[in-house]
């Protein structure tokens, strides 16, 4: 049957990986509360369309850090492409880049970043774990920059890993004929079994607990290109993050698989939009499946989307074909989004579009008419 929406890749993937794989992309943490949330809260969010405005022609393309891109909908970096299917992160990339829009790279790709770079011209942005060992980050900042990516997106809320207990059942790893390939010729593009999820063990070894915001300005000494401070959900942190020299930031709560109970994304975007005042832009992921998610954010004042989990999916089930789909589904149904609330560009979406719980409460005290 048609895919007719970006969820459903979701139980195609379900059914054609292996239970291990499916479990590991799907997962949020522990009691999967902020899982939940990161969609839910999104339908708590209403419009406030403007009609009779001649929409005959609908522009979406926008700029991100001086790149100009076809719509404010971009990927995130998710781990081990690979295991969803054989082109992994080479069928992302092409797919992204036919799209006119950013691929984000994950340091635990299962392709390098020369790899990705060799499928084409594209904007790509890598995603960075700081390792305790600060030459092998040293290294691996400049081996992405040589490649020609453009920004680096520095995760910074994964000093450890979130407790995901399918993870832990399943014993997740890193399947043997696989590896995080940026990290192969430093001898840590391996996975160890162990008795519990491979993932966490890999992470308690190599990943610097100790990052701090001196580390954030440590970066910017090692290479130029600009820096997203990705996990920031906070106004304080926003503050921090603008001081220590980020270029932008990316509120994100690593699709619920951290922190448990933190709130939705879309919840937490407008403290950070209105801490940030204009001196950064501000992006969103977390939950996004649906053009009207993505105007939402745009409303709440984000300047752009990543998605995580449907990218996986996508490819589990289609390999590029499928991320390609993802892509253009989401811009169809934004652009559609768009037209029936009477905005004709980006720029033209607005805060009055729409209407949140927690805005004042017309709705209660409206009169009876
Ligand atoms: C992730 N995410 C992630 N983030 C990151 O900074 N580095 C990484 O390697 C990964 N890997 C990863 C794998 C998988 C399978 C998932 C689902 C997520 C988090 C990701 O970048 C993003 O924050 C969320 O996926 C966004 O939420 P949705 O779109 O998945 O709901």
């Amino acid at each position: 049957m048609e895919v007719t929406n970006v969820t459903e890749y979701d139980a195609i993937a379900k059914e054609k990986l292996p239970k291990m794989v499916y479990d590991y992309y799907a997962s949020g943490a522990e009691d999967q509360w902020t899982l939940q949330e990161n969609r839910n809260a999104f339908a708590r969010i209403l419009f406030r369309p403007r009609i009779l405005i001649d929409v005959t022609k609908i522009d979406m393309t926008t700029t991100v850090l001086g790149f100009k891109i076809s719509m404010p909908i971009m990927i995130a970096p998710t781990a081990m492409q690979k295991m969803a299917h054989p082109e992994g992160e080479y069928a992302t990339a092409r797919a992204a880049s036919s799209a006119g829009t950013i691929m984000t790279l994950s340091s635990w790709a299962t392709s390098s970043v020369e790899e990705v770079a060799s499928t084409g011209p594209g904007i790509r942005f890598f995603q960075l774990y700081v390792y305790k060992d600060r030459n092998v980050v040293a290294q691996l900042v400049r081996r992405a920059e040589r490649a020609g990516f453009k920004a680096i997106a520095l995760t910074v809320d994964t000093p450890r890993l979130g407790r995901r207990e399918a993870d832990i059942k399943n014993r997740f790893t890193l399947p043997p004929y696989l590896t995080l390939k940026n990290f192969e010729g430093l001898d840590l593009g391996k996975m160890d079994e162990a008795n519990d999820s491979g993932l966490a063990s890999y992470v308690a070894g190599q990943i610097d607990r100790s990052l701090s915001w001196k580390d954030v300005k440590w970066l910017q000494t090692i290479t130029k290109m600009p820096i997203l401070v990705k996990g920031v959900i906070t106004a304080e942190d926003t503050r921090l993050a603008i001081q220590a020299g980020a270029a932008g930031i990316i509120v994100s709560n690593h699709g619920a698989r951290q922190l448990d109970y933190v709130p939705a994304t879309i919840m937490a975007l407008e403290e950070v939009v209105k801490a940030a005042q204009g001196r950064v832009p501000v992006f969103l992921d977390g939950g996004v499946r649906r053009g009207t998610d993505v105007f939402k954010a745009l409303a709440l004042g984000a300047s752009g989307i990543f998605i995580g989990r449907p990218v996986v999916f996508s490819l589990a089930a289609e390999g590029e074909a499928g991320v390609k789909k993802v892509l253009q589904m989401l811009r169809e149904e934004f652009e559609l989004t768009m037209a029936l609330s009477g905005c004709r560009s980006i720029s033209e979406i607005t805060r009055n579009h729409i209407s949140t719980d927690w805005d004042a409460p017309r709705a209660q005290f409206a009169p009876r008419l």
